[in-house]
């Protein structure tokens, strides 16, 4: 009689190595008042894991050009540098005529270049986006997932998180006062912390 197979043991993730995650945050508005940028500045708040946040701006970088490659602008080299030192990305986008911000797609150009050198391969990822309007980011962040699915960029599923900013909301320091709203924020910078640990983790592993 045959003997029932043993599943082989999964192997256990080594934590050697690992240091405190860094998370970049990119905000996909470039206007100074942007009430994306005031979700994005409330998102460290909210996590208790030691972790560094660092934003990484777009709102400098010249259009792409292909004809660029091999002498590109500093400022371009800057951020695709600041995307390799993170492990992991947070963006929080506005939604443009029902996809994403011209700058925003401008910076993930940058970075998915030159070709066979895309920063974002492999790279976890986290998304959500604000707005005063009713239908939310919803379609903007459907684009976001196409592009960061062709980058092979794994990609937070849950929750999706389509914010609903009101100004009366918050502060006059920027902090969120509403608790409700701060519940709703605090379960996505967990769930991103946890996705992009959780995948740095693998990494290690290997
Ligand atoms: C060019 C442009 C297109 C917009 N298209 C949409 C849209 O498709 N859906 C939406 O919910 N809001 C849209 N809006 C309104 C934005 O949600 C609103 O301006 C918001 O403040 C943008 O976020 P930000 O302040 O972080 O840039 C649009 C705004 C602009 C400037």
């Amino acid at each position: 009689m045959a003997q029932p197979t043993q599943a082989a043991p999964l192997p256990t993730p080594s934590l050697e190595g690992l240091t405190m995650p860094r998370i970049g945050i990119i905000v996909g508005s470039t206007a100074s008042n942007s009430i994306n940028r005031k979700v994005a500045n409330v998102l460290p708040t909210l996590v208790n894991d030691d972790v560094e946040f660092t934003f990484l701006d777009i709102a400098d970088l010249p259009l792409y050009n292909y004809e660029l490659d091999g002498n590109w602008p500093e400022v371009a080299t800057e951020f695709k540098n600041s995307v390799e030192a993170v492990d992991g990305v947070i963006i929080v986008t506005p939604e443009y005529s029902r996809s994403i911000p011209g700058a925003l797609k401008n910076a993930l150009d940058w970075a998915s270049r030159p070709w066979g050198q895309n920063s974002f391969t492999r790279k976890p990822v986290a998304i959500m986006g604000a707005s005063i309007g009713s239908t939310g980011t919803a379609m903007a962040q459907q684009h976001l997932r196409n592009i960061l699915g062709h980058f092979d960029s794994p990609t937070l599923g849950q929750p999706e998180t389509f914010f609903h900013f009101s100004a009366d909301a918050f502060g006059a320091d920027g902090s969120l006062q509403d608790e409700a709203q701060l519940a709703v924020l605090r379960n996505f910078a967990e769930a991103a912390v946890a996705h992009i640990e959780s995948h740095a983790h693998s990494a290690a592993a290997v």
